[in-house]
């Protein structure tokens, strides 16, 4: 199984995350955890890059270096533990570029960007989305005490429009469960075993 979990940042994904693997890991699933961009040696690599705030990236090649570092977790790691059967949690998967790189940007291009995603994550799709809703403001009160990367950077308009970017996923995909994430964080939680449950019963909460 193949958990993502998208929001701005600050919007709690780390805390879920990390509450959800314990509990998965407690009851006997082999779980793994790997954070976008991130999780192999290359793909660090292509984060630091990606996030240092000396650097002044074109938005093209934000894009490739996103979808290059994906390409190198998805094919390395994370195809071959859900071939084993293992639950892999992504902290942020592709819905990442098309908020960020696709309506946060300005892209006029979202269909090639989507094109980009599915060559990217070679093909794979999550079997459920978490998404954490919080509003920039909110947002901008729980991070305004940590050091800013580039990307967070960006200003009060882009982060406006990622949120914009992913409420319009929210509509068009399925696979999509929306959370208010000024929801407890145990709340939260239940709703993410609820919601599980529902996907999987032999997950068996
Ligand atoms: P993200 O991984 O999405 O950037 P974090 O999990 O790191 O978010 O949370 C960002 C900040 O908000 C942290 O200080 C965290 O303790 C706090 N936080 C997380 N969940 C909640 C919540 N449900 N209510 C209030 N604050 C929260
Ligand atoms: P990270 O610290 O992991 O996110 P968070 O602050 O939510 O914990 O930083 C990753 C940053 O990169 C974050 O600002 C979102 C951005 N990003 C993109 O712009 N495009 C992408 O495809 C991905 C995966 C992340």
């Amino acid at each position: 199984m193949l958990i993502s979990f998208e929001g701005i940042d600050g919007s709690g994904k780390s805390t879920q995350i990390s509450l959800l693997k314990d509990y998965l890991t407690t009851a006997g699933k082999s779980v793994h955890l790997f954070r976008e961009p991130g999780g192999t040696n290359i793909s660090e690599s292509i984060r630091s890059i990606l996030l240092n705030p000396e650097f002044d990236i074109n938005p093209v090649t934000e894009l490739l270096l996103f979808s290059s570092a994906r390409s190198q977790l998805i094919s390395m790691e994370v195809i071959p533990l859900l071939n084993a059967g293992d639950i892999v949690i992504l902290d942020r998967f592709y819905d990442s570029t098309v908020a960020y790189q696709g309506y946060g940007r300005e892209s006029k291009h979202l269909d090639e960007i989507h094109q980009i995603n599915r060559v990217a994550s070679h093909h794979i799709v999550p079997d459920v989305t978490f998404y954490l809703r919080l509003s920039w403001d909110e947002s901008k009160k729980r991070t305004e005490h940590m050091q800013k990367d580039r990307m967070e950077k960006s200003g009060d308009a882009f982060f406006e429009r990622v949120i914009q970017g992913y409420d319009d996923l929210a509509k068009e995909e399925s696979r999509y469960k929306t959370i208010d994430a000024t929801l407890s964080r145990e709340q939260i939680h239940a709703l993410i075993l609820e919601y599980l449950s529902e996907i999987d019963p032999d997950l068996n909460f």
